[in-house]
């Protein structure tokens, strides 16, 4: 009985626990405790050696005749009737000699598909899935049902206004891998290589979208993945003989862009939002100090310690929605987001006809990949630098936040732009969708910001008609 009973827990544990955006499920704590221990030991990892590793054009292309043909997915295992669009998926080979291949998934847009934009999509972590998260969760145009088989249509998916790429990075995440395990001890620098090869191969399989406007969007830690390609990209575009690539905007997600803004934003949120007491939060301004050069005092770690307790079990993804419980309404709904949706996700995923469907070799598949994210190599401090140098380069730079997300919240948002030391041109004002607020925006010198009203971390699972609408305004390049 006792036995019985420790086992279901460790069962339900093991459940939610995987599932990116499971209650409790924190992957990016992963890379915020090693950016502490590196500080602790003043070793920094700074934005100057990301630069001078970042220019190695040509990459390596391999053929691509034929693949297109074969990666385009005939129909998933449960799909709804009278679907409308293309899909494809399936392998890019990034290095041979390694055996490491990415895993892509192609939606393309029902109507006017070969006059739209490509818009690439990432999820963070790092080791997060951008199938299984961006497309299956957030912004694809197919949720998976609660009996974990059937699919229902997301009449606010993205590709309605885009053909949406979904890119699993970088290897050894959701279905993308190598056959050289030391490759899944990566970070940044190969993170964005491999993405930037990825492309230039995918261009070949898919010709057609060769010159199309090209957009990089995502969240969470996709703050560093964006940045990062779209340096390599616009820098690699100016030297290389092979395709260039016709990147226009990037928008950042409710994305860790800076490690100090990270943490100072995220504890004025627990306090604002009456999640942690004013001892606490007063503990913690006193006693921690998050800058580069900063160290992190035992009070500190004291203080962070009774911050995460007092937050308790709440779903910090999204401070004020309900957790997946056995009690909670599964009935199918876009509009409501079950917070179960990630088991269902798994289950699905892991079905060997789903995988066929997808031309996906036969793995175990999960959301986030914890081994990556614990043995990440490489990152800078902050990406700032790099943000400001894309502003100056002409490409539409966005910065958008779900308001309700307590991971990386809105604060975290607004403290890193302030940082950013742009000024504004266009005052805060809200923006409308269906006669009420959508959200907030404000025009800066090269950058928007734009909030999205009650929409926690992955915004678009969330709010997916606001998420729709400003998603539209960013690929007009208008402001909401
Ligand atoms: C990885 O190894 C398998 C088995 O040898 C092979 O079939 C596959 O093509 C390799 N993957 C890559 C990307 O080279
Ligand atoms: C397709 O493009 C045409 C021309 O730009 C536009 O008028 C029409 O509204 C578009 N259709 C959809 C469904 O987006
Ligand atoms: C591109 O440039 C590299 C040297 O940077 C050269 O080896 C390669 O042959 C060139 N490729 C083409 C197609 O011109
Ligand atoms: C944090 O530490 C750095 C380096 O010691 C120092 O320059 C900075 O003033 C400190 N910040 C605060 C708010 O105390
Ligand atoms: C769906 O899968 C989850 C595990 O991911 C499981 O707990 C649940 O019972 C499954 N639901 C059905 C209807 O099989
Ligand atoms: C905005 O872009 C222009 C043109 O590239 C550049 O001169 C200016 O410094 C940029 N300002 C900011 C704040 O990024």
């Amino acid at each position: 009985m006792k036995i019985a009973f420790l086992l279901s827990i460790h069962f339900s544990l093991l459940i939610f626990v995987h599932c990116y955006g499971g209650n409790g499920y924190d992957p990016l704590e992963n890379v915020l405790r090693i950016q502490r221990s590196k500080r602790s030991v003043h070793d920094p990892i700074k934005n100057k050696e990301l630069n001078t590793e970042y220019s190695y054009p040509p990459v390596y292309v391999g053929p691509q005749d034929g693949l297109k043909d074969f990666d385009k997915i005939s129909s998933l295992p449960g799909q709804p009737t009278g679907t409308d669009f293309d899909q494809y998926s399936g392998y890019v080979t990034v290095d041979p000699h390694h055996g490491r291949a990415l895993f892509y998934y192609l939606t393309e847009s029902p109507f006017n598909s070969s006059t739209n934009p490509l818009v690439l999509w990432l999820n963070g972590g790092p080791g997060c899935s951008s199938f299984g998260n961006g497309a299956m969760m957030e912004l694809g145009p197919f949720r998976v049902n609660a009996d974990n088989v059937t699919l229902s249509h997301n009449k606010y998916a993205w590709n309605n206004v885009a053909n949406v790429l979904f890119l699993e990075s970088p290897a050894g995440v959701g279905f993308s891998y190598s056959n050289t395990s030391s490759d899944y001890e990566t970070g940044d620098i190969q993170t964005a290589q491999d993405s930037y090869t990825f492309l230039v191969n995918w261009l070949e399989r898919f010709p057609e979208y060769k010159s199309r406007d090209f957009y990089i969007t995502g969240e969470s830690y996709a703050g560093h993945y964006i940045p990062q390609l779209a340096q390599l990209i616009v820098q690699n575009n100016k030297i290389t003989n092979q395709t260039v690539i016709n990147l226009k905007g990037i928008a950042l997600g409710n994305a860790y862009v800076d490690s100090e803004t990270e943490n100072t934003g995220m504890y004025d949120y627990f306090w604002s939002h009456a999640i942690i007491s004013d001892e606490i939060h007063e503990g913690i301004i006193s006693n921690c100090n998050f800058s580069e050069a900063g160290t992190i005092t035992e009070a500190c770690e004291d203080y962070l310690s009774q911050a995460k307790a007092a937050r308790s079990n709440i779903y910090f993804y999204d401070i004020y929605a309900p957790l997946c419980s056995s009690s909670s309404n599964s009935t199918p709904s876009i509009s409501e987001f079950d917070p179960c949706t990630g088991n269902y996700i798994d289950s699905y995923l892991n079905i060997a006809a789903v995988q066929q469907a997808l031309h996906a070799k036969p793995v175990y598949w999960e959301s986030c990949n914890d081994f990556i994210g614990k043995h990440w190599q490489d990152m800078p401090f902050t990406v700032l630098p790099v943000i400001q140098d894309l502003m100056a380069s002409g490409i539409n730079v966005w910065i958008y936040s779900g308001d309700t997300d307590g991971r990386v919240p809105v604060t975290t948002s607004r403290y890193s732009i302030d940082k950013l030391e742009t000024s504004v041109e266009k005052p805060w004002y809200p923006w409308m969708h269906e006669d009420e607020v959508g959200g907030y925006v404000v025009g800066y010198q090269n950058l928007t910001f734009v909030t999205i009203r009650g929409a926690g971390h992955f915004v678009p699972s969330y709010q997916p008609a606001r998420a729709l609408a400003f998603f539209s305004s960013f690929l007009e390049g208008k402001l909401p």
